[in-house]
């Protein structure tokens, strides 16, 4: 048997992740190992915590790094907030929302789901009239629902959730880095993103925020291991964090001076997540947001110039993923093995209700580029033409260059 030297073929990740990680990541993973409380490794732990505040656009001293993806994150916040017997309302609208309903029935919540159709968003009175109706102690939402690419506006919702006494949990996986996520502005209780997507490093590190209400939770429930425990550990009036590796009270107590010997830390993935920060940081949020708003609205163009329709509510689209219907008579499946096989290029299938009607395409971190949007609609053209869809030809490259172009005027 041979073991063959890993080589990936190029690939251009148009997916809704994981995307491309910027160079600047790769080249700070290679970085020496040092030991997870040596001093300088304690100092940069701190500037990554203080980074992800200017990110998630808050004040929360509870910011920290998960090591685990993004669901990992979601279960963290979730297992360590809602006590078995919680009421929590779940309004999905999309594969998403249901997973969180899924974490939520392993806590031992008593969930409420509201549904809307994939490929549209709720409106706030629909969440208020729901909450009129009982009392919850959180609400879990998704901002960017990754398998319709439509965008739940948030920013009446914290108001709403805090007027009936619900905490609201807001997995922003999908958008953190690439769209506006105003975590104090918008009054979001606790908030969770991963790495792979907008931030533009590999998979396998959750960023978290929270506030002092949620942490108070976690900490009535906090019970430390016996053999690190001191006489200062008291433990909690409230049932025990059911999960001993995401317990948030520890993980707070690990990313603080205490300095608790929880787990051993991911080394790499700190010095990722930390060199990823800080190309946002320099970057600007500003420019990084209108980046992508800019990237999307040339790909858009150029595939509403193709003749391609958009799925779903296109006011709520993100600007981060987009889908398109697959044409009439056209598999997805072999567009997008053509896309893989002759270009190099990935983008992604959907799920449950819209699996092999719509495919989605990513325009993500350090893949949401202008070079990137115009390969892709060329290649994307030269598929459908060769799958037998009947596409406009030779205006979609045209109408992204007329957006890039008009914008830099
Ligand atoms: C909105 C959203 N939430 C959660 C997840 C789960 O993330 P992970 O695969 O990093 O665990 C994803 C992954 O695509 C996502 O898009």
């Amino acid at each position: 048997m041979q073991f063959n030297e890993i080589n990936p073929s190029p690939r251009l990740l148009m997916c809704p992740g994981p995307v491309a990680a910027e160079p600047r990541v790769l080249r700070a993973m290679a970085t020496p190992i040092i030991g997870q409380f040596d001093p300088e490794f304690t100092a940069m732990m701190n500037e990554t915590m203080e980074m992800e505040r200017r990110l998630f656009q808050t004040k929360n001293k509870q910011t920290y790094l998960v090591d685990t993806t993004s669901r990992g994150g979601l279960e963290t916040i979730l297992t360590g907030t809602i006590c078995p017997g919680d009421k929590v309302l779940v309004p999905a609208y999309g594969r998403f929302g249901y997973l969180q309903a899924e974490i939520l029935e392993r806590c031992g919540a008593d969930i409420t789901i509201i549904e809307r159709e994939w490929g549209t968003v709720f409106d706030p009175q629909e969440i208020e009239d729901a909450l009129k109706k009982d009392s919850y102690k959180a609400v879990a939402l998704v901002h960017g629902e990754t398998s319709t690419s439509l965008m739940q506006p948030l920013e009446e919702i914290g108001a709403i959730c805090e007027r009936y006494g619900a905490l609201l949990i807001v997995d922003a996986v999908a958008t953190l880095g690439g769209a506006e996520v105003k975590v104090d502005e918008w009054k979001l209780s606790a908030c969770i993103a991963g790495t792979q997507k907008c931030i533009s490093a590999p998979s396998g590190s959750a960023l978290v925020t929270y506030n002092d209400a949620v942490s108070e939770i976690a900490n009535k429930r906090k019970r430390v291991e016996k053999g690190i425990r001191t006489e200062a550990d008291v433990e909690g009036e409230l049932t025990r964090i059911p999960s001993n590796y995401l317990d948030m009270a520890q993980l707070e107590d690990y990313w603080s001076p205490r300095r608790l010997n929880h787990h051993t830390e991911a080394t790499s993935m700190q010095y990722a997540v930390h060199e990823a920060l800080r190309c946002i940081m320099q970057e600007t949020l500003e420019a990084r947001f209108a980046r992508h708003k800019l990237n999307d609205k040339a790909l858009t163009a150029g595939l509403q110039a193709m003749g391609l329709t958009i799925f779903g509510d296109i006011d709520n689209k993100m600007p981060v993923v987009t889908a398109i219907n697959i044409p009439e008579g056209v598999n997805g499946k072999d567009i997008r093995g053509m896309l893989l096989n002759d270009f190099g290029i990935e983008i992604a299938t959907s799920f449950g209700p819209l699996d092999g009607k719509i495919l989605r395409i990513g325009n993500m971190g350090y893949s949401s580029q202008k070079c990137n949007i115009l390969i892709l609609l060329s290649a994307l053209e030269a598929v459908m033409l060769k799958n037998g869809a009947k596409v406009t030809t030779g205006e979609a490259v045209s109408a992204a260059l007329d957006v890039y172009h008009a914008a830099e005027k």
